[in-house]
């Protein structure tokens, strides 16, 4: 016990006044910023950086000719500490990261999601709300300070004066830059939530989120590596599964390497090298799961993913490409009723069925996601396609719609005959030797 406390001691005498252990240039921004921004100074000391000697000039430091370089108090420093900056120490984290889509983030402009934020929405809604998620392009003033409209932001896949991509503090909030934190679900949950992609709340209802909150204290999350199975065995965060190490696989800054689908295009699709990709989940779940029930899973997914592709996401996009080639509306996203109703059905409905299905959501999967796909489809996008060939006096082209991808495909059978008068009878003996009742 003696001996311990011997060496606490001396470890902290070794610490010694800050000034023998940093810079001289991150000494000075000490003494100055210990009364003018005594938080940062704070979350920094309670950093690993903090313990490996690297300090406020360390990072914030610029080169002269630099775009977002500015004079501070003697020094030429940038506010700005993009991924490329940070990735002169931490290379093999940048390359990764610069290579996700995660960086590609920033750019949306050009896409459905863009002309709705912009154009039915308005730029200041822009900067608020997607770019925070998304990323900012930064632009610099004069005198090396941000752009107000462009900064404060952490979005994703920021784009930066140097030309790097991202923004390393999404996940790795500023001034700890802690991994532990970064492994929490929360960090992920900033942007992947909400009615269009719902995967914190996907988590949460699956039996690894339950986990999570049961033995978050016993995960051992603060370890240097933290490998599934090995450092923990309660629970996966999100990290778990798309970015940390388990089984063969390393830890990666690329959290698409491990995705065998896109399941939030309209049209699921299958990414390129997916059976690799796939091997590599596989590894993960192999620390607290069979092959077999990992198979099993993956087969469930794959099944609800054709289900919806071909049962309802092809028929309702290629129900729209007629509906524009015949001129029954106009060209264009989002003015006419159908747009609204065909964005939500992919873009909000269909992505919260597959998410669902993809981490063990079964009321994403269901109530939130495929029950609402085909409620819409039936009672609101068909029911329109024929009111607005109608109108346009070509009910030819709703036949053709109802020959071509209703009567051709027996899963919709019951939309256009209604249900069998049999498998009726059964429900209603159903309700009755359950509830005593009968439903009409
Ligand atoms: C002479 C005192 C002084 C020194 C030395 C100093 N700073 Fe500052 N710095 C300030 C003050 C004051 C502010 C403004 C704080 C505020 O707005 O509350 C500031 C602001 C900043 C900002 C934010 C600028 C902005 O426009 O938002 C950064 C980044 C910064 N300092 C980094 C550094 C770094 C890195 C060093 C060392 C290389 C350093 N400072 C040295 C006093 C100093
Ligand atoms: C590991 C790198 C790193 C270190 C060390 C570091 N910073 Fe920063 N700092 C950042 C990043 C990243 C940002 C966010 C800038 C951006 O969006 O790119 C930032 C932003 C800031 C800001 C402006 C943002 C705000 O919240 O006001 C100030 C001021 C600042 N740092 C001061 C300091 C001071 C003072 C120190 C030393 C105690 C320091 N920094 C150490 C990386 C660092
Ligand atoms: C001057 C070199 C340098 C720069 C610049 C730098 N780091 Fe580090 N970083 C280090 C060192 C050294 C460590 C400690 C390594 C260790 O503990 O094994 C570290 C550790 C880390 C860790 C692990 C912390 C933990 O909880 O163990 C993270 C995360 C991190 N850095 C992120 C960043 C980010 C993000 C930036 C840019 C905003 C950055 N670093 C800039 C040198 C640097
Ligand atoms: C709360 C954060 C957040 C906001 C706000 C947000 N997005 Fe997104 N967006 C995401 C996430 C997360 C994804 C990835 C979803 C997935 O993989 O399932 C995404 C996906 C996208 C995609 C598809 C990218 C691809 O590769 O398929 C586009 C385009 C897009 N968003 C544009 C926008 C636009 C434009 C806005 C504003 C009108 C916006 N987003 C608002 C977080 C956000
Ligand atoms: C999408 C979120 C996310 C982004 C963005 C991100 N990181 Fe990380 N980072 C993590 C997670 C999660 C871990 C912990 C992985 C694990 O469990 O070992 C981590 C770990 C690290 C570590 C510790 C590595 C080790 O093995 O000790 C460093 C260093 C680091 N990140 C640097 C960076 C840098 C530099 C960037 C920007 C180029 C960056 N990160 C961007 C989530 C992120
Ligand atoms: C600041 C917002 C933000 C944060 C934080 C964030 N993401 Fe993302 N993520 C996005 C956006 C936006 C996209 C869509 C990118 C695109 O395709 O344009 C995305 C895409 C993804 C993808 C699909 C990648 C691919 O290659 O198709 C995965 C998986 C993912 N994120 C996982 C994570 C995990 C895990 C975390 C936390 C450790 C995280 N994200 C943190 C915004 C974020
Ligand atoms: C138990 C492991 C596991 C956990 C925990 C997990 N995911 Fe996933 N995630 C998956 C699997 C499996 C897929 C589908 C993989 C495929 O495409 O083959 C997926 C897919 C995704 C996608 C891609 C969606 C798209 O549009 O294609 C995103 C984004 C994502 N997860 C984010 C998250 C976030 C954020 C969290 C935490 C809130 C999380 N995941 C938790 C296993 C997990
Ligand atoms: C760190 C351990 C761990 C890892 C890694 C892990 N899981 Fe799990 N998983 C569990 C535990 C524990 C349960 C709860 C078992 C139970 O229901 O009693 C579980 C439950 C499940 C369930 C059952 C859901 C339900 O509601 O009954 C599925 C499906 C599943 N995991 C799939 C996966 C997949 C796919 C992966 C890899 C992408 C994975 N898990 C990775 C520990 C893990």
């Amino acid at each position: 016990m003696l001996s311990l406390l011997v060496l606490v001691a001396c470890s902290l005498m070794a610490a010694g006044p800050a000034a023998a252990r940093f810079s001289e240039q991150t000494s000075e921004c000490l003494e100055c910023h210990t009364e003018g921004t005594m938080g940062i100074v704070k979350q920094w000391d309670k950093s690993n950086h903090w313990n490996a000697g690297v300090g406020c000039y360390e990072c914030h430091k610029a080169e002269k000719g630099d775009k977002d370089a500015m004079d501070h108090n003697g020094f030429t420093i940038a506010i700005l500490v993009s991924p490329k900056d940070c990735g002169k120490c931490h290379e093999k984290e940048m390359a990764e990261q610069q290579a996700s889509h995660h960086a590609e983030a920033g750019n949306i402009i050009n896409s459905a999601d863009g002309l709705l934020g912009q154009t039915v929405g308005g730029p200041p809604a822009v900067a608020v709300g997607c770019r925070q998620c998304h990323g900012s392009v930064v632009l610099i003033n004069k005198d090396g300070t941000l752009d107000p409209s462009t900064w404060p932001n952490t979005g994703i896949g920021r784009i930066n004066p140097d030309g790097s991509k991202g923004s390393c503090s999404a996940c790795h909030t500023r001034h700890r830059f802690s991994k532990e934190q970064a492994r929490k679900p929360e960090v992920c949950g900033k942007c992947h939530l909400g009615p269009d992609h719902p995967q914190l709340e996907v988590y949460e209802e699956s039996k690894h989120g339950i986990l999570y909150r049961a033995f978050e204290d016993e995960l051992n999350m603060g370890q240097p590596k933290w490998v599934a199975g090995v450092d923990y065995f309660d629970a996966t965060t999100c990290a778990s599964c798309h970015m940390s190490a388990g089984g063969k696989e390393d830890v990666t800054h690329d959290v698409g390497e491990r995705l065998s689908w896109n399941l939030r295009a309209p049209v699921s699709k299958k990414m390129e090298n997916s059976e690799k990709k796939r091997a590599a989940m596989e590894q993960i779940c192999s620390a607290c799961h069979s092959d077999d029930f990992v198979g099993s899973f993956y087969k469930q997914l794959d099944e609800f993913v054709e289900l919806y592709d071909t049962k309802f996401a092809i028929p309702a996009k290629e129900i729209r490409t007629m509906l524009h080639e015949e001129g029954v509306i106009p060209a264009g996203d989002f003015n006419d009723e159908i747009d609204w109703i065909y964005w939500e059905l992919w873009h909000h409905e269909g992505r919260r069925a597959r998410h669902g299905a993809a981490m063990s959501g079964p009321d994403y999967a269901w109530w939130h996601g495929l029950y609402e796909v085909a409620k819409h489809f039936y009672t609101e996008y068909l029911p329109a396609a024929r009111e607005l060939s109608e109108k346009a006096g070509k009910p030819e082209v709703y036949e053709a719609i109802v020959k071509k991808y209703l009567e051709s495909d027996e899963r919709h059978e019951w939309y256009l005959k209604g249900f069998d008068q049999k498998k009726l009878e059964e429900i209603q003996n159903y309700y009755q030797e359950r509830y005593q009742q009968k439903v009409d």
